[in-house]
């Protein structure tokens, strides 16, 4: 049986991020090459908003949920430039002969509270068997209570991992991996290598929340979305996507700068 890999791919890696519905799509080309070369047989793709959803969810108040008649002009605007950034990454794909198709989290996925209630993956299931990746993101999805709001690709990743028996999460994103503090607020934080998820638990008041843009919690939200499945045995790689080459080692399994998170005796990368 070929091992099941999960992909995020940071919204901040993939668009330009000062830019409002700005694609990179020098990154997105080169990760797709590195995604192909990566031999990975049983791969799910989640990828973040950066651009593409951040302002728009900010500037409806999506997060908050239904207030107004006029933030459902909002959700749509959202979703669909989510589709738009969705379509650039799979035709990336299917260019370099990867065989990927989108995955729509609006259409599976139900929240209440901003926590994920349902996830409909038969489709998922059957497109991996099939030898297809499937590429989800980060969306507005509808919320039992709230209406809508917005489901990360962090808190989408975890919960894909334990649904689906994920053998490891990789994720890629603009910064070389977990420091000790706040990178932004201390010039003398320092790389983490390996960190078990009790660790990272006693960690995590310290991290960095949100800042700017970021609708969906920055660092510490990150951190604490990879806490359920690490405590479950699924090994966390953190790793600079930015960075050529980075993420096809980290697919490979191979030994590569980053941030492991991991029970004891599941450190092996
Ligand atoms: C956010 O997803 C999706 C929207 C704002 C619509 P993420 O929270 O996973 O995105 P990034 O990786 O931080 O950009």
């Amino acid at each position: 049986m070929s091992e099941l890999v999960l992909l995020k791919l940071g919204g901040s890696v993939i668009t330009l991020k000062d830019r409002p519905l700005r694609a990179n799509m020098r990154a997105i080309e080169r990760l797709s090459t590195e995604i192909s070369k990566s031999g990975v047989k049983k791969l799910v793709i989640v990828h973040g908003g950066g651009s593409y959803g951040h302002p728009l969810a900010k500037k409806y108040s999506l997060v908050e949920g239904f207030r107004n008649a006029s933030q459902l002009r909002g959700v749509c605007e959202t979703h669909l430039a989510m589709l738009t950034l969705n379509r650039l990454i799979v035709e990336a794909l299917l260019e370099r002969g990867v065989a990927a198709a989108p995955v729509s989290p609006l259409s599976c996925a139900v929240t209440r509270r901003g926590r994920l209630v349902r996830l409909e993956l038969s489709p998922v299931k059957q497109l991996l068997d099939l030898g297809v990746v499937p590429v989800l993101f980060g969306d507005v999805v509808m919320d039992e209570e709230l209406g809508f709001t917005i489901l990360s690709g962090d808190q989408l990743i975890a919960a894909l991992s334990m649904e689906l028996n994920a053998d490891r999460i990789v994720l890629g994103l603009d910064v070389d991996g977990l420091c000790d503090k706040d990178p932004k607020q201390h010039p003398d934080a320092e790389l983490i290598e390996e960190i078990s998820p009790e660790e990272l638990e006693r960690l995590l008041p310290g991290l960095g929340g949100s800042g700017g843009i970021d609708v969906t919690g920055g660092m510490r939200g990150k951190m604490a979305e990879m806490l359920a499945p690490a405590k479950r045995g699924i090994p966390v790689f953190l790793v600079n996507a930015a960075k050529p080459g980075l993420v096809l080692k980290a697919l490979r399994g191979e030994s590569t700068p980053g941030t492991l998170i991991a029970c004891e005796g599941r450190r092996s990368r």
